[in-house]
């Protein structure tokens, strides 16, 4: 690949570089490289970046295929640039055995365009699926929910995740939390039908950012306790950035996520009734944190961003009661693109931009150094885009099975030019050049912790 302007760890740099068998082998300054053995991939006037890992998908099988499915929602990820996905286990039925997660990859065999990881549920009804689940190599995390949010998962008391957290450590495993407490949007729920709100307003009343920060709080202390590195999903509020560092400040290996509408969207985006593709978990805020919560994300504050990729078909994603439609939308194919806008317009840099999409959830779900950054020896994946080319989003061009996006019209930074993908072009100028199948199934090392000042917990992985 020559002429391109390439992102690794130490800079942007005029580098030419050669791979094979799926490596990097060579970087090199621009122009010394030989002939090219085979293909050669001509990336003048484009920016070469670290393969996008998206740390946060639903595709919605097996259980819910009419919304989405493995080859529908890889297709979408490699046409926005992506190369790996981790997918969440809110199917019907969740990731929680590890029989489950074995149905769940080969269902994702010979269909996946992109590379992919599986989290694990932790669930109480199943404790003892988690070990086997890792010995196998099934899944490259743990997740936890701590409030309702879409499919019929159970959520964890304090006593639940402290046992979840204990032993996910104990495997090396990180877990993910979505870190609404559930008492507090029970309650809220409760007493705002009751007051007859069924508006798109109620929705966010009942999920105040208190819901989260209780959420990442009682996520830090349990982690305190057990020792066990923990990932909180979706950060949404400036409360809950807040409750992050604190967590961070007293020793919890805590990462975060960052999702594109939550980043650049906010409640007065939206209309105030349900007929508008605007309902999310955790919800969309006022106008004051967006631009905040994107500060932190430039500052390395916030580690990474994802989509939360979450398809719903039409019919259930609008309607007059705000209680009854379905939360969450598509955006594997436009994260990289929303983001790669604000590197444009001068708020986010592309360093951190390739930190935040490669390295982190790299590095955070064990799949680091074989991906998240171009490196001689490192997988060849690679995301390669035009930042001068701008196009409007558009949900009729997108390629997953239900596309409605809050984004509609924006102009953005124009779809990714190419995903390479372990030295296959599998996407160029957004024709599919290889698969479906090409994509594997991702294989994870034990994670370290990456605070200085580590916790004593009950369990340690290192
Ligand atoms: C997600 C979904 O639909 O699976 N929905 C959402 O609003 N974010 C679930 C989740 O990530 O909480
Ligand atoms: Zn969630
Ligand atoms: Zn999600
Ligand atoms: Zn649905």
């Amino acid at each position: 690949m020559r002429g391109g302007t390439v992102v690794t760890p130490r800079g942007a740099r005029a580098l030419d570089i050669a791979i094979a068998a799926g490596r990097f082998t060579v970087l090199s300054p621009r122009g010394r490289l030989g002939a090219a053995g085979h293909d050669e991939i001509d990336a003048t006037g484009l920016h070469v970046l670290p393969g996008i890992i998206d740390p946060h998908v639903h595709f919605r099988e097996p259980g819910f295929e009419y919304e989405e499915d493995w080859l529908s929602g890889t297709r979408a990820a490699v046409m926005g640039g992506v190369t790996t996905v981790l997918e969440m286990p809110n199917t019907d039925p969740p990731t929680a055995t590890a029989e489950r997660a074995r149905a769940k990859l080969a269902l994702a065999a010979g269909r996946a365009f992109c590379d992919h990881g599986l989290f694990a549920l932790l669930d109480p009804g199943h404790p003892d699926e988690l070990r086997p689940m890792v010995r196998q190599g099934l899944v490259v995390g743990a997740k936890v929910f701590l409030g309702p949010t879409t499919g019929d998962i159970p959520t964890l008391d304090d006593a639940g995740l402290l046992a979840g957290l204990a032993t996910a450590a104990g495997l090396g495993l990180r877990t993910c939390v979505h870190a609404e407490d559930g008492p507090t949007i029970e309650t809220g729920e409760r007493l705002l039908k009751a007051a007859g709100r069924r508006d798109l307003a109620a929705h966010l009343e009942a999920r105040p950012s208190g819901a989260e920060t209780l959420g990442i709080e009682r996520t830090a202390a349990a982690a305190a306790a057990t020792g066990a590195p923990v990932h909180v999903c979706h950060v949404s509020s400036t409360d809950g950035l807040a409750a992050v560092e604190r967590a961070r400040a007293g020793g919890v290996d805590m990462t975060a996520e960052l999702a594109a509408h939550h980043a650049f969207l906010s409640m007065s985006d939206m209309p105030a009734d349900g007929w508008a593709i605007g309902k999310v978990n955790p919800p969309l805020r006022d106008a004051s944190h967006p631009p905040q919560l994107l500060g932190a994300l430039a500052r390395g504050i916030i580690d990474m961003v994802a989509s939360d990729h979450a398809p719903h078909l039409p019919a259930a994603s609008r309607g007059p009661d705000i209680w009854s439609v379905a939360a969450g939308f598509a955006g594997v194919e436009l994260c990289a693109r929303i983001y790669l806008t604000a590197v444009t317009d001068g708020r986010l840099s592309l360093h951190r931009f390739a930190q935040a999409t490669a390295e982190a959830p790299a590095r955070a779900f064990g799949l680091w150094p074989l991906k998240g950054h171009i490196a001689v020896g490192a997988d060849a994946d690679l995301t390669i885009v035009d930042l001068s080319a701008r196009a409007p989003i558009s949900s009729s061009r997108l390629h997953g099975k239900a596309t409605a996006t809050p984004f509609e019209g924006r102009e953005a930074v124009a779809p990714p030019i190419a995903t390479v993908i372990r030295g296959r072009v599998v996407m160029r100028d957004g024709e599919l050049l290889t698969g479906p199948g090409w994509g594997r199934p991702v294989a994870r090392s034990p994670i370290r912790r990456r605070v200085a000042r580590p916790v004593r917990g009950w369990a340690r992985s290192d």
